[in-house]
């Protein structure tokens, strides 16, 4: 085996190499603190890898994103959400029996009983989604405690129940959501349709009126939810792993994941992007204020839906969405304006050195943004859309860190730089 030699204060320390299936290079520095004292600084973990993981692999430097061996693009083109959610949660395509009994469960698992209902009663209606979706999401440990033991070992034995659940629910829950904060009716779940077209339904079908989606409806947002499905270690699914490395149970640390998830430089990203957009149009202007200020550095004036913590190329789910972005409102017959600015602001910020020089390129919220208001979903719900995409690759992952008989909980270390040891003042003597 390869080994890595580190000198510190006239000492040799050598460190195992590691190799990933792809070629990817490690250094194991898991024994560096107990043999040298020392630890290893990173802050925001950008050069650690917290886990070993067969899920996704991704090279920000070439631009490719590929679930279980399979290129996002291939996915995109062939499959759909639910049958991409069964690869990535459990490492293979499904066959049609598998993709039967998946979809079965999924249909089972769909229904918010009654008791569950009145947790929503109890939040105001001007409620953050995301704030709703991460509490109601905790509540289901509570409300199906048999499946949240908080014991790797039972809550594996019951997990296919489970990711079903949370999988499922999570969707109708989101589109419950939409309806409360609306002032509008619940609309449940039917038997018959498919998720997608399940979710539409819900979101839009009045008591007195049957919403029936168009095919390029529904397929958009399979596309959309497909390309979110699973992105690596980034911010909400690390915490997923984080908390879920307590032992705590999949709808625990699914709900910590939606918190992660919330933030503007994450999911919340997609508003961002909309908002960004929205006053470019009231304004009348090109962009090129917009473009102008986020070249200051600021981070409160950054161009939203460009950059990425590990792109340094373009974000292979940008280009697909892109593209989808245009044919969907076309065969919508949708004519946005806001397509038109970002595609103006994209060739813009991509012929200017500042964003060349830092490889700063879009992300997949450049454009999700505009499907999402093509199909009628409204800005606030956009990173609810986000998360009931991202659910499967947070089930797949908290799996696998469950089902590590070598896992350990998640603490890192850091390094301190505050005073040093003083004595207590009493409150007479203090300044
Ligand atoms: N607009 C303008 N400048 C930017 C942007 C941007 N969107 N993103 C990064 N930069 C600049 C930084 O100011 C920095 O410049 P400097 O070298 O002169 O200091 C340089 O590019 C490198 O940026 P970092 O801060 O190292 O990038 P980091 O990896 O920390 O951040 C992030 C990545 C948070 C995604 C950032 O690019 C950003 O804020 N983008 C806008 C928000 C966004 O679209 N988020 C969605 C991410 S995708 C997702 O979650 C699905």
């Amino acid at each position: 085996m390869a080994t890595a030699s580190l000198k510190l204060d006239d000492k040799e320390y050598p460190l195992p190499v590691c190799n990933g299936t792809e070629g990817e290079k490690a250094v194991d520095i898991r024994k560096l603190r107990a043999d040298s004292g020392y630890i290893c600084y990173d802050q925001g973990y950008g050069n650690t890898g917290s886990c070993e993981s067969a899920i996704t692999f991704l090279d920000g430097e070439k631009g490719i994103l590929r679930h279980r061996g399979y290129p996002i693009e291939q996915l995109a083109e062939s499959s759909d959400f639910v049958e991409t959610a069964y690869l990535i949660i459990y490492g293979e395509l499904p066959n049609a029996t598998k993709r039967k009994e998946f979809g079965q469960l999924l249909r089972k698992s769909a229904a918010i009983e009654t008791q569950m209902q009145r947790i929503f009663e109890g939040f105001p209606k001007e409620a953050p989604p995301m704030a709703m979706l991460s509490s109601i999401v905790a509540s289901l440990a509570a409300h199906y405690p048999h499946l949240a033991s908080n014991n790797f070992e039972q809550d594996l034995a019951n997990f296919d129940l489970s990711a079903a659940i949370a999988m499922s629910k999570i969707r109708t829950i989101g589109a419950m959501i939409y309806r409360y904060l609306s002032g509008q009716p619940y609309i449940f779940p039917k038997w018959d349709l498919p998720f997608c077209d399940n979710f539409l339904h819900m979101m839009f079908s009045e008591p007195y009126e049957e919403y029936v989606s168009a095919p390029e409806v529904a397929r958009a947002l399979n596309l959309v939810l497909l390309l979110h499905a699973d992105h690596e270690q980034n911010c909400s699914t690390s915490t997923v792993r984080m908390v879920g490395s307590s032992a705590a149970n999949l709808f625990t640390s699914l709900s910590a994941g939606i918190c992660a998830l919330s933030g503007p430089l994450h999911g919340g990203a997609n508003v961002s992007v909309m908002q960004m957009l929205q006053s470019i149009h009231d304004e009348g202007d090109d962009g090129t204020r917009f473009i102008e200020a986020a070249k200051s550095g600021a981070k409160g004036n950054r161009l939203m839906g460009f950059g990425h913590a590990v792109y340094r190329n373009f974000d292979p789910r940008a280009k697909i969405i892109g593209k989808a972005c245009g044919d969907v409102l076309k065969k919508l017959g949708i004519n946005d304006p806001l397509l038109d600015i970002a595609i103006k602001l994209e060739g813009a910020a991509l012929k200017d050195d500042y964003f060349l020089s830092r490889k700063l390129y879009p992300n997949v919220d450049f454009y999700s943004g505009i499907i999402m208001r093509a199909l009628g979903i409204p800005v606030n719900m956009f990173t609810v859309i986000f998360a009931i995409g991202r659910t499967p690759g947070w089930i797949a992952n908290w799996r696998e860190l469950a089902a590590n008989p070598k896992g350990r909980i998640y603490r890192p270390r850091q390094l301190y730089i505050g005073s040093v040891k003083r004595d207590y003042v009493p409150m007479a003597q203090r300044a």
